[in-house]
């Protein structure tokens, strides 16, 4: 199919090529738009615009349905463990069996470790420094150890790459928490999975449970790591959102690939994208009572008032975000496991959606609880400090950002990322 566009003032036709996509609505391709017509599309936040083609994930923004490389995402949640997510989303394969699955979560592990230097350069940032803003600054300094990663030429060197940072990021994040808090550095247990590993090296002789005396062993549930695990998952890509286009278009330009995921870092801080995580549990925390939840919804509408709610809204879902579905089930099942919420603020969440959902306002733009609004009832209940909530998001969409820069770069038509802009100036 192609697509005619007619200039209405000198009765030019330019055509245009239609690309098809295997799901969802296809693409005219614009890539020649100046080149044969002298003119440029205009479409600032890019919600028309694709920057790339893509086999990684995909999401059915009406229905509600979320693919990674063609496995719903319930599928994965469920029979899957993260370790054999990160397989696929690098290799385009899950592990065929137990050893398969074993023997890649060991090469993780076996990664894990960071060098000295590195630990102790986080001392140097202040103790109270966000934790996102020292793991994207840790990031960009691991590619001043892994200098040769700036060239990758062969499968080989890419994998390395991708593991290695997977391998990693858990341990410079959490890094970054014992820093604040003061809690001397460890090196990972690789004797633990790579899951409980992240679990032991935020908990493993902090200073609040020393203050209880909770000294010994770290005490870690097998019903922990698996919600861990399923958290993981869950975030671990998600189409062209704007971390994994900040890495795209910094890759594009030669890069070191740990200097664009440093970037992609960055832009998951935003309290509009995975920020939103640490803003939700304040914002709830702020409303503070049921009881003051419909005055905070009127804030909402009111146009004079910038307060939007944290954990609501998405640029591609115009429904339930499937994320925030299962993990919306996970909280109840945890709970009724033995896990605890804390009650107040999950009577309040509880009571937002129900209000917000039955709220024109949220109707009319098709408003629904995204993956943060439920994701950090359940990190606290699994003793995640709130600020540590947008680094585990880092965590689980390493993985995500590693596959699709692999992707950006394999591809040799792929150009510098350039927009133009409409200049409006003197
Ligand atoms: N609360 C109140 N109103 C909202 C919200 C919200 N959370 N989200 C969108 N709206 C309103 C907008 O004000 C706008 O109203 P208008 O038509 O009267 O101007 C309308 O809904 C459309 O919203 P846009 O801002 O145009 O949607 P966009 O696609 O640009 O933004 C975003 C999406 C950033 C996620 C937005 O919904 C938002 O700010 N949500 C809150 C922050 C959040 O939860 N971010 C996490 C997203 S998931 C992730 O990144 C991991």
């Amino acid at each position: 199919m192609s697509i005619t566009l007619i200039n209405n003032e000198t009765n030019e036709k330019f055509e245009f090529e239609t690309i098809n996509c295997t799901r969802g609505p296809n693409a005219i391709d614009f890539s020649k738009l100046f080149e044969t017509s002298g003119i440029f599309s205009y479409d600032p936040g890019y919600a028309s615009t694709a920057g790339c083609k893509s086999t990684i994930s995909y999401i059915d923004g009406k229905k509600g349905e979320l693919y990674y490389k063609g496995y719903p995402i319930e599928e994965l949640v469920a029979k899957y463990k993260y370790v054999d997510v990160c397989k696929l989303l690098l290799t385009d394969q899950l592990p065929q069996n137990d050893t398969e699955s074993l023997e890649f979560e060991l090469e993780l592990r076996h990664r894990s470790f960071i060098h000295r230097t590195l630990m102790n350069m986080f001392s140097a940032f202040p103790t109270n420094a966000h934790p996102m803003a020292k793991l994207s600054s840790g990031v960009s300094i691991l590619s001043t150890f892994y200098f040769d990663h700036a060239k990758m030429d062969s499968e080989e060197d890419r994998q390395t790459m991708a593991r290695r940072i997977v391998a990693k990021i858990p341990t410079l994040a959490t890094i970054c928490y014992r820093n604040e808090i003061g809690a001397p550095i460890i090196h990972p247990d690789i004797s633990r999975s790579y899951i409980e590993n992240i679990l032991f090296m935020l908990r493993a002789y902090p200073h609040e449970r020393l203050k209880h005396g909770l000294h010994g062993e770290v005490e870690i549930t097998p019903l922990e790591v698996e919600a861990l695990d399923k958290i993981l998952t869950l975030h671990a890509d998600h189409g062209q959102n704007a971390s994994t286009t900040t890495v795209r278009n910094v890759a594009s330009t030669g890069v070191h690939p740990y200097a664009a995921i440093s970037a992609g870092i960055s832009a998951l801080w935003g309290h509009l994208h995975g920020g939103a995580n640490e803003k939700v549990l304040n914002q709830l925390e702020e409303i503070g009572d049921v009881k003051n939840v419909d005055q905070y919804i009127a804030r909402v509408k009111d146009k004079n008032d910038s307060f939007k709610l944290m954990g609501f809204g998405h640029r591609v879902y115009k429904s339930y975000d499937p994320r925030a579905k299962i993990l919306k089930r996970l909280k109840d099942d945890l709970q009724a496991k033995g896990i605890k919420m804390n009650p107040k603020l999950d009577e309040i969440a509880a009571k937002v959606e129900e209000v917000a959902l039955k709220d024109d306002y949220f109707i009319e733009r098709n408003l629904y609880p995204n993956v943060d609004f439920y994701s950090g009832t359940i990190l606290r209940a699994l003793q995640i400090p709130v600020r540590f909530f947008t680094p585990v998001f880092v965590i689980g969409r390493t993985v995500g950002w590693c596959a699709q820069l692999l992707e950006h770069v394999k591809n040799a038509q792929v150009r510098i990322a350039r927009p133009r802009q409409v200049y409006i100036g003197k």
